[in-house]
Protein backbone atom coordinates (compact mmCIF):
# COMPACT_ATOMS: atom_id res chain seq x y z
CA UNK A 1 0.00 0.00 0.00
CA UNK A 2 1.39 3.46 -1.09
CA UNK A 3 2.29 5.39 2.09
CA UNK A 4 0.19 8.64 3.27
CA UNK A 5 0.33 11.68 0.82
CA UNK A 6 2.11 14.25 2.87
CA UNK A 7 3.69 17.59 2.66
CA UNK A 8 6.17 18.83 5.23
CA UNK A 9 5.71 22.35 5.61
CA UNK A 10 9.05 23.32 8.31
CA UNK A 11 11.74 25.52 9.15
CA UNK A 12 14.37 24.27 9.73
CA UNK A 13 15.84 24.80 12.40
CA UNK A 14 17.62 21.91 14.17
CA UNK A 15 15.03 19.65 15.36
CA UNK A 16 12.61 20.61 12.06
CA UNK A 17 16.20 18.82 10.37
CA UNK A 18 15.76 15.85 12.59
CA UNK A 19 12.15 15.92 11.68
CA UNK A 20 13.05 15.74 7.88
CA UNK A 21 15.55 12.99 8.55
CA UNK A 22 13.08 10.65 10.21
CA UNK A 23 9.79 11.44 7.66
CA UNK A 24 11.83 10.99 4.38
CA UNK A 25 13.37 6.93 6.33
CA UNK A 26 9.81 5.61 5.71
CA UNK A 27 8.89 5.98 2.38
CA UNK A 28 6.67 3.06 2.69
CA UNK A 29 4.35 4.67 5.13
CA UNK A 30 4.89 8.11 4.28
CA UNK A 31 4.61 9.40 0.87
CA UNK A 32 6.48 12.82 1.10
CA UNK A 33 5.31 14.92 -1.92
CA UNK A 34 7.37 17.65 -1.21
CA UNK A 35 8.82 19.63 1.18
CA UNK A 36 8.01 23.99 1.71
CA UNK A 37 9.39 25.93 3.86
CA UNK A 38 8.60 28.95 5.91
CA UNK A 39 10.69 31.91 7.71
CA UNK A 40 10.79 31.15 10.89
CA UNK A 41 13.60 29.77 13.17
CA UNK A 42 15.75 31.62 10.64
CA UNK A 43 14.94 33.35 7.76
CA UNK A 44 13.30 31.95 4.40
CA UNK A 45 16.17 32.00 2.16
CA UNK A 46 18.08 29.56 5.29
CA UNK A 47 14.88 27.68 5.85
CA UNK A 48 14.55 26.38 2.01
CA UNK A 49 18.38 26.01 2.06
CA UNK A 50 18.27 23.74 4.73
CA UNK A 51 15.62 21.79 3.88
CA UNK A 52 17.63 21.19 0.21
CA UNK A 53 20.54 20.04 2.42
CA UNK A 54 18.48 17.75 4.54
CA UNK A 55 17.25 15.82 1.63
CA UNK A 56 20.12 15.45 -0.04
CA UNK A 57 21.46 14.22 3.08
CA UNK A 58 18.83 11.80 3.57
CA UNK A 59 19.17 10.38 0.05
CA UNK A 60 15.80 11.66 -1.34
CA UNK A 61 16.96 14.15 -4.05
CA UNK A 62 13.31 13.25 -6.01
CA UNK A 63 11.53 15.22 -3.20
CA UNK A 64 11.00 18.74 -4.35
CA UNK A 65 11.41 21.74 -1.92
CA UNK A 66 9.19 24.58 -2.22
CA UNK A 67 10.57 28.11 -0.53
CA UNK A 68 7.74 29.72 0.93
CA UNK A 69 6.42 32.95 2.94
CA UNK A 70 9.53 34.60 3.77
CA UNK A 71 7.88 36.95 6.20
CA UNK A 72 5.11 36.57 9.12
CA UNK A 73 1.32 37.94 8.08
CA UNK A 74 1.34 40.97 10.15
CA UNK A 75 3.93 40.73 12.91
CA UNK A 76 7.58 41.38 12.75
CA UNK A 77 9.89 38.53 12.02
CA UNK A 78 10.66 37.06 14.89
CA UNK A 79 13.62 34.69 14.65
CA UNK A 80 15.20 31.69 17.52
CA UNK A 81 19.12 31.44 15.72
CA UNK A 82 19.97 32.05 19.37
CA UNK A 83 18.35 28.22 19.44
CA UNK A 84 19.36 26.94 16.00
CA UNK A 85 22.12 28.43 15.22
CA UNK A 86 22.88 31.35 12.73
CA UNK A 87 22.66 29.15 10.00
CA UNK A 88 19.78 27.24 11.24
CA UNK A 89 21.33 23.52 11.40
CA UNK A 90 23.50 24.06 14.93
CA UNK A 91 27.04 23.68 13.57
CA UNK A 92 26.15 20.84 10.81
CA UNK A 93 28.63 22.18 8.09
CA UNK A 94 26.32 23.80 5.52
CA UNK A 95 27.57 24.20 2.02
CA UNK A 96 25.04 25.37 -0.56
CA UNK A 97 22.94 22.04 -1.96
CA UNK A 98 23.53 20.38 -5.42
CA UNK A 99 20.09 21.45 -5.78
CA UNK A 100 18.14 24.08 -4.66
CA UNK A 101 14.20 24.76 -4.64
CA UNK A 102 11.61 24.71 -6.93
CA UNK A 103 11.00 28.03 -8.90
CA UNK A 104 7.18 27.84 -7.75
CA UNK A 105 6.73 29.54 -4.30
CA UNK A 106 5.61 27.16 -1.78
CA UNK A 107 1.85 28.99 -1.41
CA UNK A 108 1.05 28.52 -5.26
CA UNK A 109 2.61 24.51 -4.96
CA UNK A 110 0.20 23.97 -1.83
CA UNK A 111 -2.96 25.13 -3.04
CA UNK A 112 -2.50 22.89 -6.39
CA UNK A 113 -1.20 19.88 -5.18
CA UNK A 114 -4.69 19.91 -2.79
CA UNK A 115 -6.68 20.95 -6.17
CA UNK A 116 -5.33 18.63 -8.03
CA UNK A 117 -5.05 15.45 -6.13
CA UNK A 118 -8.55 13.85 -4.88
CA UNK A 119 -10.18 16.18 -1.88
CA UNK A 120 -9.14 14.28 1.57
CA UNK A 121 -6.05 12.54 0.41
CA UNK A 122 -3.10 14.93 1.70
CA UNK A 123 -2.03 15.90 4.98
CA UNK A 124 0.13 18.81 5.67
CA UNK A 125 2.67 18.53 8.87
CA UNK A 126 3.34 21.62 9.67
CA UNK A 127 6.52 22.07 12.15
CA UNK A 128 7.23 25.95 11.40
CA UNK A 129 4.94 29.31 12.03
CA UNK A 130 1.88 28.55 10.24
CA UNK A 131 1.86 31.52 7.49
CA UNK A 132 1.91 29.24 4.32
CA UNK A 133 -1.15 27.59 5.21
CA UNK A 134 -3.03 30.64 6.38
CA UNK A 135 -1.85 32.02 3.26
CA UNK A 136 -3.24 29.48 0.76
CA UNK A 137 -6.55 29.17 3.01
CA UNK A 138 -6.25 32.65 2.53
CA UNK A 139 -6.43 33.17 -0.97
CA UNK A 140 -8.03 29.46 -1.93
CA UNK A 141 -10.49 28.57 0.82
CA UNK A 142 -11.54 25.99 -1.50
CA UNK A 143 -8.62 23.85 -0.56
CA UNK A 144 -10.34 23.89 3.15
CA UNK A 145 -12.37 20.48 2.80
CA UNK A 146 -9.91 18.91 0.95
CA UNK A 147 -7.51 18.89 2.94
CA UNK A 148 -7.33 15.27 5.04
CA UNK A 149 -5.78 16.38 7.70
CA UNK A 150 -3.11 19.10 9.52
CA UNK A 151 -0.74 17.78 11.95
CA UNK A 152 1.66 20.85 13.55
CA UNK A 153 3.73 21.11 16.53
CA UNK A 154 2.68 24.47 18.27
CA UNK A 155 1.41 26.10 21.18
CA UNK A 156 1.25 25.42 25.02
CA UNK A 157 -1.07 25.17 27.82
CA UNK A 158 0.17 22.99 30.93
CA UNK A 159 3.03 23.92 30.42
CA UNK A 160 4.45 27.46 30.36
CA UNK A 161 5.53 29.24 26.90
CA UNK A 162 9.15 29.08 25.50
CA UNK A 163 9.75 32.34 23.70
CA UNK A 164 7.91 34.42 26.04
CA UNK A 165 6.07 33.40 29.54
CA UNK A 166 2.89 32.64 27.42
CA UNK A 167 3.50 31.51 24.34
CA UNK A 168 5.52 28.75 22.19
CA UNK A 169 7.42 29.73 19.65
CA UNK A 170 5.87 28.68 16.13
CA UNK A 171 2.37 30.07 16.97
CA UNK A 172 4.02 33.46 18.38
CA UNK A 173 6.16 33.78 15.32
CA UNK A 174 3.16 34.22 13.39
CA UNK A 175 -0.33 34.18 15.95
CA UNK A 176 -2.32 35.78 12.90
CA UNK A 177 -1.39 32.85 10.71
CA UNK A 178 -2.40 30.27 13.16
CA UNK A 179 -5.72 32.19 14.06
CA UNK A 180 -6.72 31.47 10.40
CA UNK A 181 -5.36 27.80 10.76
CA UNK A 182 -7.32 27.40 13.56
CA UNK A 183 -10.53 28.72 12.79
CA UNK A 184 -10.98 27.07 8.82
CA UNK A 185 -12.79 24.08 9.73
CA UNK A 186 -10.05 21.74 9.39
CA UNK A 187 -9.14 18.43 11.25
CA UNK A 188 -6.32 19.47 13.00
CA UNK A 189 -4.15 18.03 15.76
CA UNK A 190 -1.37 20.11 18.11
CA UNK A 191 1.10 18.69 19.32
CA UNK A 192 2.40 21.45 21.84
CA UNK A 193 5.22 21.53 24.51
CA UNK A 194 2.59 19.67 26.82
CA UNK A 195 3.68 16.55 25.08
CA UNK A 196 7.11 17.25 23.26
CA UNK A 197 8.47 18.17 26.72
CA UNK A 198 8.14 15.04 27.89
CA UNK A 199 10.10 13.83 24.55
CA UNK A 200 13.47 14.99 24.92
CA UNK A 201 16.78 13.38 23.77
CA UNK A 202 18.47 12.73 27.17
CA UNK A 203 22.14 12.10 27.50
CA UNK A 204 20.87 8.45 27.63
CA UNK A 205 19.40 8.82 24.48
CA UNK A 206 21.85 10.67 22.71
CA UNK A 207 24.66 8.44 23.41
CA UNK A 208 22.36 5.37 21.60
CA UNK A 209 22.18 7.62 18.80
CA UNK A 210 25.58 8.18 18.76
CA UNK A 211 26.19 4.26 18.20
CA UNK A 212 24.76 4.27 14.59
CA UNK A 213 26.93 4.56 12.07
CA UNK A 214 25.23 5.97 9.02
CA UNK A 215 25.75 9.82 8.20
CA UNK A 216 22.21 10.89 8.55
CA UNK A 217 22.38 9.26 12.24
CA UNK A 218 25.52 11.02 13.17
CA UNK A 219 24.34 14.47 11.71
CA UNK A 220 21.46 13.88 14.13
CA UNK A 221 23.94 13.35 16.83
CA UNK A 222 25.53 16.40 16.02
CA UNK A 223 22.11 18.18 15.59
CA UNK A 224 20.83 16.96 19.29
CA UNK A 225 24.13 17.23 21.10
CA UNK A 226 24.40 21.00 19.69
CA UNK A 227 20.78 21.08 21.19
CA UNK A 228 21.81 19.99 24.65
CA UNK A 229 24.97 22.35 24.78
CA UNK A 230 21.90 25.54 23.78
CA UNK A 231 19.96 24.51 26.54
CA UNK A 232 22.53 23.95 29.06
CA UNK A 233 23.87 27.53 27.98
CA UNK A 234 20.51 29.57 27.97
CA UNK A 235 19.76 27.70 31.55
CA UNK A 236 16.24 26.39 30.35
CA UNK A 237 16.70 23.42 31.98
CA UNK A 238 17.12 19.34 30.91
CA UNK A 239 17.38 17.57 27.79
CA UNK A 240 16.63 19.02 24.67
CA UNK A 241 12.88 18.34 23.60
CA UNK A 242 12.14 16.46 20.42
CA UNK A 243 9.20 19.25 19.57
CA UNK A 244 9.44 18.72 15.40
CA UNK A 245 9.64 14.95 15.64
CA UNK A 246 7.00 14.32 17.64
CA UNK A 247 4.63 15.34 14.47
CA UNK A 248 6.28 12.58 12.56
CA UNK A 249 5.73 10.10 15.23
CA UNK A 250 1.99 10.98 15.85
CA UNK A 251 1.27 9.95 11.62
CA UNK A 252 3.58 7.26 12.23
CA UNK A 253 2.41 5.72 15.43
CA UNK A 254 -0.30 7.95 16.93
CA UNK A 255 -0.66 5.36 19.84
CA UNK A 256 2.36 7.14 21.41
CA UNK A 257 0.16 10.15 22.18
CA UNK A 258 -2.68 10.77 23.89
CA UNK A 259 -5.07 13.82 22.47
CA UNK A 260 -8.45 15.22 23.74
CA UNK A 261 -10.65 17.43 22.07
CA UNK A 262 -10.70 20.86 22.84
CA UNK A 263 -11.63 24.72 21.35
CA UNK A 264 -8.60 26.08 20.82
CA UNK A 265 -8.20 29.73 20.39
CA UNK A 266 -5.15 32.19 19.67
CA UNK A 267 -4.12 35.30 21.20
CA UNK A 268 -3.66 37.88 18.36
CA UNK A 269 -4.56 41.56 20.94
CA UNK A 270 -2.38 41.46 23.29
CA UNK A 271 1.58 42.18 23.25
CA UNK A 272 1.86 40.71 26.24
CA UNK A 273 0.61 37.20 25.59
CA UNK A 274 0.99 37.15 21.86
CA UNK A 275 0.61 33.74 20.37
CA UNK A 276 -0.76 32.32 23.93
CA UNK A 277 -2.76 29.25 23.35
CA UNK A 278 -6.59 29.28 25.14
CA UNK A 279 -7.13 25.64 25.01
CA UNK A 280 -10.73 25.01 26.50
CA UNK A 281 -11.64 21.34 27.14
CA UNK A 282 -15.24 21.60 28.33
CA UNK A 283 -16.60 21.43 24.69
CA UNK A 284 -20.15 22.09 23.73
CA UNK A 285 -22.57 24.35 22.45
CA UNK A 286 -20.11 27.56 23.58
CA UNK A 287 -17.22 25.63 22.54
CA UNK A 288 -17.34 23.70 19.74
CA UNK A 289 -14.16 21.80 19.26
CA UNK A 290 -11.97 22.52 16.72
CA UNK A 291 -8.94 20.84 17.11
CA UNK A 292 -7.61 17.82 18.97
CA UNK A 293 -5.12 18.58 21.40
CA UNK A 294 -2.02 16.49 22.94
CA UNK A 295 -1.49 15.99 26.46
CA UNK A 296 0.76 13.60 26.73
CA UNK A 297 3.28 11.25 24.96
CA UNK A 298 5.20 7.66 25.53
CA UNK A 299 8.62 8.88 25.67
CA UNK A 300 10.35 5.97 25.66
CA UNK A 301 7.98 4.28 22.78
CA UNK A 302 8.65 7.58 20.88
CA UNK A 303 12.13 7.32 21.07
CA UNK A 304 12.85 3.52 20.43
CA UNK A 305 10.53 4.39 17.32
CA UNK A 306 13.26 7.60 16.55
CA UNK A 307 15.44 4.68 16.73
CA UNK A 308 14.12 2.48 14.24
CA UNK A 309 13.54 4.63 12.09
CA UNK A 310 17.54 5.75 12.10
CA UNK A 311 18.54 2.16 12.02
CA UNK A 312 16.43 2.13 8.36
CA UNK A 313 19.88 4.59 7.27
CA UNK A 314 21.92 1.70 7.49
C1 LIG B 1 9.26 25.02 17.93
O1 LIG B 1 9.94 26.25 17.75
C2 LIG B 1 11.05 26.07 16.92
O2 LIG B 1 12.14 26.80 17.41
C3 LIG B 1 11.29 24.59 16.84
O3 LIG B 1 11.83 24.24 15.58
C4 LIG B 1 9.93 23.99 17.03
O4 LIG B 1 9.22 23.91 15.82
C5 LIG B 1 9.28 24.67 19.41
O5 LIG B 1 8.65 25.67 20.14
CA1 LIG C 1 10.33 24.14 13.71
Amino acid sequence: MPGLPLILDCDPGVDDAVALLLALAAPEALDVLAITTVAGNVGGGLTSRNACLIRELAGRPEVPVFAGQDRPLVREPVIADHFHGPGGLGDLPAAAPARGPETTPAVDYMIRALRERPAGEVTLALTGPMTNLAEAIRRAPDIVPRIRQVVAMGGARREGGNITASAEYNIHADPHAADIVVRAGLDLVLLGLDVTHQVTATEARRERISRLASPQARAVSQLLAFSARTEARLGTGGAPPLHDPCVVLWLLAPEIFDLRPCHLAIETGSALTLGHTAVEFRTGERHPANARWGVSADSDAAFARIVALLERYG
